[in-house]
Order: structure tokens, then sequence, then C-alpha cells
């Protein structure tokens, strides 16, 4: 709260003199090239950047990927405002998550973008669409009516190119909805709602559109795969290949088409059983029912400089800090720890917890706060949002783990942004 009058200012002269490297010359200790000196690259368990610098992810989840397809929270703030509060504690990184649905719907409007005003109309209703249409258009100017979902993403982008924040961009999910759960037709690659072709097609897409974004330096393929469990014939047949083996060909052929398509993105792994579960991969355990083993030479040509593991975690009722950190070393983390014969990145991309002036201080949060800047590890809280422009078909929903509060104006919980938030983002960061 108290640096973000000063940060903004920082983020409006870059943005004036329309250069990046004035803030960096502000903020960086270290002699580099312009930010964010990429492509990044992996050695090892660490990421690096082309100075060979470490480089390790503080941020938060922002959510772009529910039925409006629009990044949330434009309707209270500008996008410069919001990006400007990530930059006042510190982070460095955020993980920004998209629907596969938005590139269907360019592919079936002859490859033209449907502008905000439709995706808002559609997702919200004729009226309230135009009002939250007048609302995101009063805070962010430069947007009119006809403004497309992916000039959002766009201006989201360009922000956090001017602020200096790294974009990890995030495939969550197909069917553009709040996401996820076994019966949801997207948790599994030939679920009801998770077409493979559209998938491969939609990555593609992103991966090629935001190379135009300097901010970009990675990307996910899929959030969260998880058991397909509903009784549909899809699911059913999908269900087939919910395991290893399944997972190896689907992640090789997604990593392939994003490498294709953009060769400087470090691409991100998910794990089964909504990722939180690595093992198979940093224990080189066989890849079940196959007998092939995971080799980062698999993904050929780029696979021991671009790929990364991310696990999610939300044992939120964790009673020991030791038990729930030798969980994340067996189901991951060993990778990092030295434990494994497999040396690779591993960023925690979601984790969360509700944002009052207590939780923050249970089991959960305090171990994670000191794991994994312990180990090094990335990691992106979920969640920025203060609120929803709508979510499982309640408008304005309000986020109770939001980082922000309902109208993104201010830390939801500023005790937990002081006393523990600030303090691993520092030390996450090295600072
Ligand atoms: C990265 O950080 C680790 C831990 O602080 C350190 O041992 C290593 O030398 C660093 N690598 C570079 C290239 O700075």
């Amino acid at each position: 709260m108290l640096l973000t009058p000063l940060i903004s200012l920082v983020g409006l002269v870059g943005l004036v003199q329309g250069s990046p490297v004035d803030a960096a010359a502000a903020s960086s200790s270290s002699a580099s090239a312009a930010w964010p000196n990429g492509p990044l690259v992996t050695s090892g368990r660490w990421i690096h950047d082309a100075s060979g610098n470490n480089v390790t992810y503080a941020g938060a989840n922002w959510p772009g990927a529910a039925d409006t397809m629009l990044p949330e929270g434009l309707q209270f703030q500008s996008v410069d405002a919001i990006v400007a509060k990530i930059k006042s504690i510190g982070m460095n990184a955020i993980r920004l998550t998209y629907a596969i649905q938005m590139i269907d719907e360019i592919y079936a409007n002859n490859g033209k973008d449907i502008t905000i005003e439709a995706a808002l109309t559609k997702a919200l209703g004729a009226t309230n669409g135009q009002t939250v249409l007048k609302q995101i258009i009063k805070n962010n100017p430069t947007f009119t009516a006809s403004t497309t979902r992916l000039e959002l993403f766009d201006a989201v982008a360009a922000a956090c190119a001017r602020q200096q924040i790294y974009v990890h961009l995030d495939n969550h999910i197909s069917k553009a909805e709040w996401c996820c759960s076994t019966t949801d037709g997207n948790a599994w690659w030939g679920d009801t709602d998770f077409d493979v072709n559209n998938w491969v097609r939609g990555i593609t897409y992103m991966a090629k559109h935001a190379a135009a974004w300097p901010s970009l330096v990675s990307m996910s393929l899929r959030n969260e795969p998880r058991s397909p469990d509903d009784k549909s014939a899809a699911a059913t047949a999908s269900k087939k290949t919910y395991n290893w083996q399944g997972w190896y060909k689907f992640v090789r052929q997604g990593a392939d088409a994003i490498h294709a398509a953009n060769p400087d993105v470090l691409i991100f792994l998910s794990g089964l059983g909504y990722d939180t579960d690595l093992s198979a991969v940093t224990k080189g355990s066989v890849l079940s029912p196959g007998s092939d083993k995971f080799r980062l030479d698999d993904f050929a040509g780029y696979g021991a400089q671009k790929i990364v593991l991310e696990l999610h975690n939300y044992q939120n009722s964790a009673t020991s800090c030791s038990s729930l950190e030798s969980g994340l070393t067996n189901s991951g983390f060993s990778a990092m720890t030295g434990a494994s014969s497999l040396q690779i990145p591993v960023v925690m991309t979601e984790f969360g917890f509700m944002m009052d002036t207590s939780t923050y201080k249970g089991v959960y949060a305090t171990c994670l706060a000191n794991f994994l800047p312990r180990i090094h590890a990335g990691w992106t809280i979920w969640v920025l949002s203060g609120s929803y422009y709508i979510r499982s078909g309640k408008q304005d929903f309000d986020e109770t783990w939001g980082l922000l509060n309902h109208d993104w104006s201010a830390w939801r919980s500023p005790a937990y942004v002081k006393d523990q938030l600030q303090p691993m983002i520092k030390a996450s960061l090295g600072q």
C-alpha cells in the first residue's frame, strides 16, 4: 500500500516514455541487458536469464479464463493500477489464465476475435453487460466497445512489460468457466469439452500471438489434469488414458506444438491429480501402463533448456509442516532438493487460502511461506482477484481468497501482505 503511489509513478514514467528500460535501471541491482533479458532457459534445477542470472517467480494468478474470457477486475481498476499493485509489494510475475474457447471462437469467426461488448453481453446479459462495459472503459479509457478480448490480454502484458512483471500464460480450461472438477467436462484430454485438436490449435495460437509480448517468458500446457469422472461417452473413453503413459503422450504433443510456435518460452508441465503429483516424473519411474520413462531428451532439441514442472497444493488443513514438506518433496520438489536424479525447476503455480486476519498464521500458509523460498522454488499464489465478472452463475462474485478486495483497490488482508507475503517475496527473490 505504502509503495503504490511511488511505483505507479515509475510505471507511468515508463509508459509515457514508452521505454521499459528506464524502470529497469531504477530497480535492477545486477548488471544485465534490458529486462526481461530473455529468453529464459533452464539449467538443471535453476531458471536463468540470458546472462546466466537465476530467475525465480514470486507472483500471483490473474484469472482470465472464466465465462467472459477477459482478464478480471477491469470494471474496477485500470490495467496499470492493478499491475502497479503487484509491483508495489515486490512481486515479479503473474500467471495469466485463458480458455481454449476463446481461440475456438476466433476460428469460428473467420479468424477475428470478438469484441469485449459481445463477450460481456453473452456472459452477463444485455443490461449488466452494458453496465460492466461502461465501467471497464471508464477505468481504461483507451478501450472501446469494439476492443477485443485479446486486446485486453495484450494490454495486461504491455503493462507488465512497462512495470517489469514476467507473464506466465496459462491454459486453464477449454470451456470458459470456473475451474475445476472431475465432472466439468474439462478434466482430461478427450473429455466432453476438452477436444485434443482444439487444445493443440489453441495453445499454438496463443504461443504465436503472445510471442509479441516482451513480458512473456513461459506458458503452461494445461491446468490441473484430473480424472474425468462424469458418465458421458467422451469422459468414459478419455478416462482410459488417465495414467502416466497417457499423460506423457499428451504433454509431449502440447510441448512440441508450443515450442514449434514459439521456441523462446519455457514450457510448464502439470501433473496428475489436479497437478498435485509429479512423482513418476521426478523419480524416474516407469510411466505406467507403458514402459517408457520421462526423459528430457524426448522433448527433442529443447527439453534440457525449456521444460519446467509445476505443482499445486491446497492442503489447507495441514497440521504438520514437516509432513506437508515431505509430501511436497515426494510429489515433485525432490527435483530441486537434490534427492532426485532428474534435476529440473518446479514452480508452485497455485496455493492459497482465505484472506482474513488469521488463516495466514496457520500451519499451511506459514509452512509454504518458509519452504518455497528455502528451496528456491518459484510460486504464484491463487489469487489476485478481489472478485469476478461472473463465477459459477453469480455475477460480481466476491473472492474471499483474493489478495485484493472486492473492487481491487486495496489488499484484502493487509496484515498478511505485510507480515508474511512481503517477507516471502523478499526471501524468494534474495532481497
Ligand atoms: C543461483 O542461486 C543459488 C542459490 O543461492 C546459487 O548457489 C547459484 O550460484 C546461483 N546461480 C547463479 C548463476 O547465480
